[in-house]
């Protein structure tokens, strides 16, 4: 039996680490901020050695970027603070750990992917923190999973993907940055990778290290994806929003971001033989039914005169 304890169970990773199929013997639990507030060390190392998991899998992270700016001593506590206790009683337990990581460790300014050697120059508090995370478990724990993704999304949860959509059912255009580009990351597909990481490490006690994990296919710019998202939609969402593509400098933010947020993921593929679909595939996908909780508005049945007079009836829009 390989016991697994996951932090961050209502995130979008955790929920969708939840909802993965486990490998035979495997047994999970889940841990959610209710049961263990990640500021609070003592809980963490007596959640950690009451349990004594043979694998931690950190899904949590305080991962409010802009906010992290104006509240920094509880984005370090849980992103780089509450990791590393992890990861000290991890070491005096023997198990292994994997924490997620992110894009968001690089200055965003070299292409055309960053590779695992790179160096780590983050341009925010959030970057920071996650860049402190990495350095106190390498020096805390051998046996470590150090997972780098981006643009993560799940349709049931907040992120860009949800932002287009909602945006989109209220107004007829939508303003995207076209200045950084990345490649979009389903949490499903992730959550399958960090399991099939851990179970390869696990069993060859080896290739212990820090890698790059993200849906394949080709980079795409912030416009790029928001188009894709209406085109996976459209099915179900009833239109198709005109996509303004704004500068970067023109959406003013607390924290700023990387450009090229494109990651190198050979080495997952190569060391671990794990790789995860194209993004625009999963993408697809994901959407082909309604995202929860937006309004979503069937496309009308066209009238009879319409179908007559017009061939290509325009795109619905209320
Ligand atoms: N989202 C992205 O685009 C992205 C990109 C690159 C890397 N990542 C990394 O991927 C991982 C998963 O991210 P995600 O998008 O799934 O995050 P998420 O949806 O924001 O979920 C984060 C989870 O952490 C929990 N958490 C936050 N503060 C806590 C605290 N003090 N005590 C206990 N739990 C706490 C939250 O609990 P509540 O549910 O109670 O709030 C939530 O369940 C993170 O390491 C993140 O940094 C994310």
């Amino acid at each position: 039996m390989t016991k697994v304890l996951i932090f961050g169970a209502r995130g979008q990773l955790g929920r969708a680490l939840k909802a993965n199929a486990w490998p035979r013997g495997w047994v999970p639990t889940f841990v959610h901020r209710g049961q263990c507030d990640l500021t609070d060390f003592a809980a963490i190392r007596a959640v950690i050695w009451g349990h004594k998991p043979d694998l931690i899998i950190n899904a949590a992270a305080y991962t409010a970027v802009d906010k992290a700016e104006s509240e920094p001593d509880v984005a370090w506590a849980v992103n780089a603070l509450a990791p590393a206790a992890m990861a000290e009683a991890a070491a005096a337990i023997g198990t292994a750990l994997v924490q997620v990581s992110s894009d968001y460790v690089f200055s965003g300014s070299l292409g055309p992917a960053w590779t695992e050697d790179d160096i780590t120059r983050p341009l925010n508090i959030y970057g920071k923190t996650k860049v402190a995370c990495e350095l106190a478990i390498r020096a805390a724990l051998p046996r470590h999973l150090i997972v780098r993704t981006a643009w993560l999304y799940d349709p049931s949860a907040e992120n860009f993907v949800v932002a287009m959509l909602r945006q989109g059912l209220s107004s007829a255009r939508v303003s995207v940055v076209n200045d950084q580009f990345g490649r979009p990351t389903a949490a499903s597909n992730l959550a399958w990778g960090l399991i099939r990481a851990a179970k390869v490490a696990l069993a060859a006690d080896d290739h212990w290290g820090t890698y790059h994990l993200t849906n394949e296919g080709p980079a795409v710019m912030r416009t790029g994806f928001a188009e894709a998202i209406f085109k996976a939609a459209a099915g179900w969402y009833g239109r198709i929003p005109a996509i303004e593509p704004i500068s970067s400098s023109n959406y003013p933010s607390a924290a700023l971001r990387p450009a090229n947020s494109v990651l190198d993921t050979t080495k997952a593929k190569a060391a671990l033989g794990v790789s995860l679909p194209s993004w625009e595939d999963t993408l697809r996908l994901s959407l082909a039914r309604p995202a929860p909780g937006l309004n979503a508005r069937p496309i009308p049945a066209l009238p009879p005169f319409a179908r007559i007079f017009s061939s290509r009836w325009p795109v619905y829009a209320a």
